[in-house]
Parts: C-alpha cells; structure tokens; sequence
C-alpha cells in the first residue's frame, strides 16, 4: 500500500507580503498559475493521480502546524468534491522543527497502520505543467521503493540555484532510474556554478518515495537522535477525531526538544555509497514556487511579460509582476519588478533580488 505523505509546515517567507505566518504560501492560490487551486491542494491531487489497479492508495497523511489545522481541513473539504475517496490524517507539530522530524511522525504513523506501507513524500510548494510526465515517474518511484531502496526525482538544472539539493548520478542508466553517487544540499553558488558546467546534475524536486522502516532505519543510523526524540513524542500523542476530521498530537513540550533539521542534511545527503538510492528524472515542468520570480515564471504572461492578478493596470512596462489584493494598483514605464499589494503591506522589488525578500520577515520579526 501507497501513502501520500504531505509536508506542508513551512512559513514561505520569501512570498511575503502574501505569504503570512498566519496563512504560508502552500496554502495560497497563487492565480496566475491557471490551476485556481492551491499549492498543498494541488500537490494532494498530483499524487492521487498515480492511483491506479497496481497502486492502491491508503490515507493521505497531512503533517503541519497545529496553527494551520483548519486551513489544511478546509481545502481538504474543498478538494473532496474532486477527490471522493480522499481520505486524510492531520498529523499536528506544536512547532517547526523542519522537515525530519515531521517525516518521522508520517513514518511512526504508517506503521502503526501496519504492512509498513510506501511512503510518497511531497512538499506543497510546487507546481508542474505536465501531470502526465509526474505521474509516470512517480509510478516508477514506488517500483522502486518496493525493493526497500529511496527513490528521488531530479529535474535537469538550468540556473545554479543555491535553494536546491544537487543530485550526482553515474551515467549509466539502469532500466529503473540512475544510481545516485552523490547529493549536496544548497551548495554555495560557486559549488553550484560547477556542478552545472561539470554536468551529471540533477536539482533535487524535494520528493521522497520509501518504505516507512526504510525511513527508520536509515535516521537510526544516521541522526538516532531524532529518531529516539520524535519516538518519545510519538508515543504519548494525543488523538482528536471529529466528524470528518482526525487529528493527531504529538506531545508538546518533547516534540519542542526534537532538533530541528531537513531530510536532506539529516539523511539523504549520507545514504549514497551506504543505503540504495536512486534518482528517476523528472520532465514535468517543475517550478518551485520559492519565491516572487519564479511566481511571474510560471504566471500567464501577457506581450510585454507582465503578470497581474487582481485590479491591476499597466502601461509602457515590460516582464513586471503586479498582485493587487485590496486596491487598484498601477505601474507606468517600469521593467523587471515585483510589486505585491495587500491590506496592511506592499512589496516593491527588482524580480532578480526576489530571494532576498525573506531578509524583510526578518527584520520584521526583529522588531516584535
Ligand atoms: N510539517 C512540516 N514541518 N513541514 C515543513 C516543515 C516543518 O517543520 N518545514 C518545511 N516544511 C514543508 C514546507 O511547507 C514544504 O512544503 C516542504 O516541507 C519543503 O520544505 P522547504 O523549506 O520548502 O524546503 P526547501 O525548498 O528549502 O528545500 C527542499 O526542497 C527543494 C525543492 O523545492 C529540499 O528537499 C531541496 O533539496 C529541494 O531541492
Ligand atoms: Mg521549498
């Protein structure tokens, strides 16, 4: 049996102003990318896809923050008129300790569900233009993990990205996917500026396809420390179940103590050359939606290359991003800009520092 896992506890700060701590990015419909649903909507319904006669999906397990339950709950209501037999689990963290550990609940609970299921791990903050090409491979994903090796999904890199893993295959591709020989998380951009002239490099799409004691065993090796810490909190969990709504707790104070820590750095990083990894490529049109310049990317551009939503007006202004939340917003003779509108804040950005938008949360929570 097949399990979605959703990781879907992040803050998204770098869409700021849109992306609030009260409502993160993945929850967002981030209209201009023609799908009207949002990011953690669309990355339930992608995996429901592989769904077929060989592949039966089980729950689909939501790992968040307990501030974001209702959101989760009602766009998971939203979907259900798609999804019928969309059936889920919110698993609940009292805080972020990044994405180990919220793996690791998913993990504790698939096996409690028994026959030690695969686990289909994705993030909710990406889009892709070709469904079909997704699907595929990650049907030949689960091929994979049955043998009990971790499979991963690698997009053909086109910017030395620092935001992304880098994943090294040898050449030789065997009939299921390439051998992975080495995995780097965020490089710094002169490492990444290599890899893409060295060639063999793959960006790593954040999704993860193993069996749950696969994913165990593999944190027992490498950091048992979060394993033995997320264990403790596991085990005196509190289960909520209303209605059409199952909750799950981990306990609060001990979740608190876990370290916190990425799957990648805490274990993907150390599997090649120890534990069967394997990447599949992945030719979907895959965009992370990490920030403001990769929305205008994906957005629906007109002539010039703007890209509006809301009541927004341009003139004599080319390859811009204007959102308009409350107001009429309007641009006149400008190039290359992200401008982003809301009740209480606005963005005004050149689209090549989009990244450096989290350096504002920051201040801003300086300032609390
Ligand atoms: N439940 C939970 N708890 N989810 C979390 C937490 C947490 O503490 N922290 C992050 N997440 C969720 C985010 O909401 C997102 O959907 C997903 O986990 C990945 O986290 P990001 O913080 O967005 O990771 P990243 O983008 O920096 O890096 C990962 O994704 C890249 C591709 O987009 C890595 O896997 C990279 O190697 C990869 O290239
Ligand atoms: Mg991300």
């Amino acid at each position: 049996q097949v399990l979605p896992v959703i990781l879907c506890g992040g803050s998204g700060t770098r869409l700021w102003p849109l992306s609030r701590s009260g409502f993160p990015k993945q929850f967002l419909v981030l209209s201009g990318d023609g799908a009207n649903q949002s990011l953690f909507q669309q990355s339930i319904g992608r995996i429901h896809s592989v769904a077929s006669k060989d592949i039966s999906l089980g729950k689909t397990v939501i790992v968040t923050n307990e501030e974001h339950r209702f959101l989760a709950l009602d766009q998971l209501r939203e979907l259900k008129n798609d999804l019928r037999n969309l059936d889920a689990t919110l698993l609940l963290e009292p805080s972020g300790r990044n994405t180990a550990p919220a793996l690791t609940l998913a993990a504790l609970y698939a096996q409690e569900q028994g026959q030690d299921p695969i686990l289909v791990v994705t993030p909710a903050d990406q889009t892709v233009t070709n469904p079909a090409a997704f699907t595929k491979a990650l049907a030949s994903s689960i091929t994979i993990a049955q043998t009990g090796a971790i499979a991963i999904l690698g997009i053909t890199p086109s910017a030395p990205e620092t935001g992304y893993g880098y994943i090294k295959v040898q050449n030789t591709k065997s009939e299921d996917g390439f051998v992975v020989e080495r995995f780097v998380e965020k490089p710094n951009e002169d490492t990444a500026k290599q890899y893409l002239a060295e060639g063999g490099y793959f960006w790593n799409g954040g999704m993860f396809v193993l069996k749950a004691s696969v994913w165990l065993a593999a944190l027992k090796e490498f950091r048992p420390d979060i394993l033995g810490a997320t264990e403790k909190a596991w085990k005196d969990k509190v289960v909520d179940v209303s209605g059409d709504a199952q909750f799950i707790r981990p306990a609060k104070e001990l979740f608190n103590a876990i370290p916190s820590e990425s799957v990648d750095y805490a274990v993907i990083e150390k599997c090649p050359g120890k534990l069967p990894i394997k990447m599949v490529e992945l030719d979907a049109g895959w965009n992370d939606l990490g920030a403001w310049d990769a929305v205008w990317q994906v957005g629906k551009q007109d002539a010039e290359g703007n890209v509006t939503s809301g009541d927004a007006l341009v003139s004599n202004s080319k390859n811009s991003l204007i959102h308009a939340s409350s107001r009429l917003v309007s641009a006149v003779g400008v190039e290359n800009l992200i401008i982003v509108e809301t009740a209480d804040a606005v963005l005004v950005a050149d689209r090549k520092n989009s990244q450096d938008v989290k350096n504002i949360v920051s201040k801003l929570e300086l300032q609390k």
